[in-house]
């Protein structure tokens, strides 16, 4: 793994609530350094595997067709320990910059919430009304997005962990690559959780019919990925099941997992498992359906 520890630093900031970052320059480009989070939920371990779910969730995006950021895998010395760290390559560039879709949500003129509403019925009203890229094209991105974090189990893709990017000089908008898959795969699992997870059905099928849920909510509550995409209640999210179904390759998937370094044969066994759950319960149950 590459040690970023003494890297060139630049002074651009980044925003978001989950963890300290960092941007340095890293093989001549900037790359924004996400550091892992305090465990809050587990207090078994002290920091979150988010940055693995970080670089595991943006390539499984990439290898299932939908555009992610680039990311590195890595560590970081710091308070005399070296921890696991990702680094997320800087997609914006003069004059480009990023826009959440929270921003554009907010330019929709009496839309029934704010801009970081994730009522899923207003989700798509803004889509429908925005002007910034096709609203066809954006839909499906939209649906694809969620398909694949029903797969990866992400908690949390509110309107400010997806949009676009903005070209401040010819008014252009295109859609930017998926970034913050940070919550996704379980980061807060510890090895003496996944032992007990493992040996139990119940545990393992909680984590596939239960959580985590989604950060869209529909009625007012977080939407049960399961429940969502298995009613084949949305015509446009069952399309994309039938676009990205074909796509996932677990044995390509589990090549990947088997590469991470930093994670134990434990976490490698537990991640194969409920991703190979999650695949078949909920998104092979749809077209079954
Ligand atoms: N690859 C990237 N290039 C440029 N800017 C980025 C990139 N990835 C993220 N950003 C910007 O940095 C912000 C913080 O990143 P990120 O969403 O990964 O952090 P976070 O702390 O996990 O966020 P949250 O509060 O949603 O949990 C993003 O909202 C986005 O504006
Ligand atoms: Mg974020």
């Amino acid at each position: 793994m590459v040690d970023f520890t003494n890297l060139p630093t630049r002074k651009k900031a980044y925003g978001g609530a989950n963890g300290s970052k960092l941007s340095v320059v890293y093989d001549n480009e900037l790359y924004m350094l996400k550091l892992p989070i305090h465990a809050v939920k587990n207090p078994n371990i002290s920091y979150t595997n988010s940055c693995v779910s970080e670089y595991l969730g943006c390539h499984i995006f990439n290898m299932l067709g939908v555009n992610a950021q680039e990311t590195v895998l890595g560590t970081f010395e710091y308070h005399g320990k070296i921890r696991t760290v990702v680094a997320c390559k800087d997609f914006t560039s003069p004059g480009v910059v990023i826009m959440d879709f929270a921003s554009v949500k907010n330019q929709i003129i009496d839309s029934a919430s704010n801009g970081y509403g994730t009522e899923l019925n207003d989700i798509l009203d803004a889509i429908e009304r925005q002007n910034a890229v096709d609203a066809k094209a954006l839909k499906e991105h939209f649906w694809n997005m969620f398909v694949i974090d029903a797969f990866i189990g992400n908690w949390d893709r509110h309107n400010g962990n997806w949009g676009f990017l903005y070209n401040q000089e010819n008014d252009r908008m295109e859609i930017a690559p998926i970034f913050d898959c940070g919550s996704a795969l379980f980061p807060q699992i510890d090895d003496e959780i996944i032992e007990r997870v493992l040996a139990s059905k119940a545990e393992m099928n909680a984590r596939v019919f239960d959580m985590p849920t989604s950060a869209i909510l529909i009625g007012g509550k977080r939407a049960n990925y399961y429940q969502v995409i298995t009613s084949n209640k949305y015509q446009d999210c069952t399309e994309a099941v039938k676009r990205i179904l074909p796509r996932i390759n677990l044995e390509e998937i589990n090549g990947l997992i088997d590469s991470i370094q930093p994670l134990s044969n434990l976490q490698k066994r537990f991640l194969k498992k409920i991703l190979k759950m999650r695949k078949e319960l909920i998104l092979e149950n749809a077209i079954l359906k």
